[in-house]
C-alpha cells in the first residue's frame, strides 16, 4: 500500500471516483495497451475485491473479453467459493471461443474450485426461436440464476473495436457509427453521454437488470479505452471501476 501511495495511484483513484462519481475505483500501475501483464494486475485486484464481497450462496455473473479472461487466470481457490455459483452474464455476442462468457465462466469457476452453469444459446436468433428458447426449462433455469446474481463482473470496450471484432453486419455497423457510439458493454453500444444507441439481441442480463445488481465491477484499462470507460460510466454510478494508470491518466485529463 505504501508503494501505491508513492506511485500516486491512490490520488488517481480519489480523483476518478469524484470526477466520474463512482462507488469505488481501483487503479493498478502501468498501461495494458503497452504491457500485457497489466491486465493480470487488474485481474488480481478484481479477484481480491470479489473475495471481499462473497457471502454465502453468491451467484457471480461474468462477461467475456480478454480482460475478463485475465481475471479468470488470476482466480485462486478459497474455501469461500464452496457455495459460489458462476454463470455467464449473457448469451453469445459474436466473440471467439476463448473470449466468450461461457469459456471464462467455466475457467474462473475451475480456478476458484467453485460451481458453474453455462448458457447454451446460439448467437444470432430469429425472434421466434428466441421466444421459444427462453421457455426451454434447462435454459430458463440458468436465466433465472443469472437474474438472481448479486455480483456482476464485466468488461468495457471501445465501440468500433468491438463492432469490428464481432464482425458486425454492415447495416448495424452503419447504425453504430452514425449514432456515434464510443463504448460497448454487455452487448450494448453507448454514445459519449452514456446513452444506448444499439444493442445486440441475446438472452441473459439486460442493462435494466445490471442497474439493480448489488455489486457491479467493471474491469477495463489501457489509454485507448479511456473514452469508452468515461461514456459507459455515465450511466453506471453504482459500479466499482478497476482500471490501470494508462486509462486513469486520460480519465482525469482537462
Ligand atoms: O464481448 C464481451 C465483452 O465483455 C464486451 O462487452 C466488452 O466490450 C469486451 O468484451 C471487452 O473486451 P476486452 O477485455 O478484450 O477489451
Amino acid at each position: 500500500d505504501m508503494m501505491r501511495e508513492v506511485l500516486g495511484l491512490k490520488e488517481l483513484e480519489k480523483k476518478i471516483k469524484n470526477r466520474l462519481q463512482l462507488r469505488d475505483v481501483i487503479v493498478v500501475a502501468g498501461d495494458s495497451d503497452q504491457s500485457p501483464w497489466v491486465k493480470k494486475e487488474m485481474g488480481r485486484a478484481c479477484v481480491a475485491r470479489i473475495k471481499e464481497l462473497l457471502e454465502g450462496n453468491t451467484i457471480v455473473a461474468v462477461t467475456g473479453g480478454t480482460t475478463l479472461a485475465a481475471v479468470a487466470e488470476m482466480m485462486t481457490p478459497d474455501s469461500k467459493y464452496r457455495d459460489v455459483l458462476f454463470v455467464p452474464a449473457r448469451g453469445g455476442l459474436g466473440e471467439d471461443v476463448k473470449n466468450q462468457a461461457n469459456t471464462i465462466c467455466a475457467r474462473m469457476a475451475e480456478k476458484a474450485m467453485g460451481r458453474y452453469r453455462l448458457l447454451h444459446v446460439p448467437d444470432q436468433l430469429s425472434h421466434e426461436t428466441y421466444q421459444s428458447i427462453i421457455e426451454e426449462p434447462a435454459i430458463k433455469e440458468v436465466l433465472d440464476l443469472i437474474k438472481a446474481s448479486s455480483i456482476v463482473i464485466h468488461g468495457i470496450g471501445d465501440a468500433k473495436t468491438m463492432a469490428e471484432r464481432r464482425k458486425t453486419a454492415p447495416e448495424e455497423m452503419e447504425k453504430i457509427e452514425k449514432n456515434r457510439a464510443v463504448a460497448e458493454a454487455f452487448g450494448y453500444y453507448f454514445d459519449q453521454e452514456g446513452k444506448v444507441v444499439h444493442k445486440v439481441n441475446t438472452v441473459g442480463i439486460q442493462l435494466e437488470d445490471v442497474q439493480k445488481v448489488k455489486h457491479v465491477i467493471a474491469v477495463a484499462g489501457g489509454a485507448s479505452k479511456a473514452k469508452a470507460i468515461k461514456a459507459y460510466m455515465k450511466q453506471a454510478h453504482h459500479s466499482v471501476l478497476i482500471t490501470d494508470e494508462g486509462a486513469a491518466k486520460e480519465l482525469i485529463r482537462d
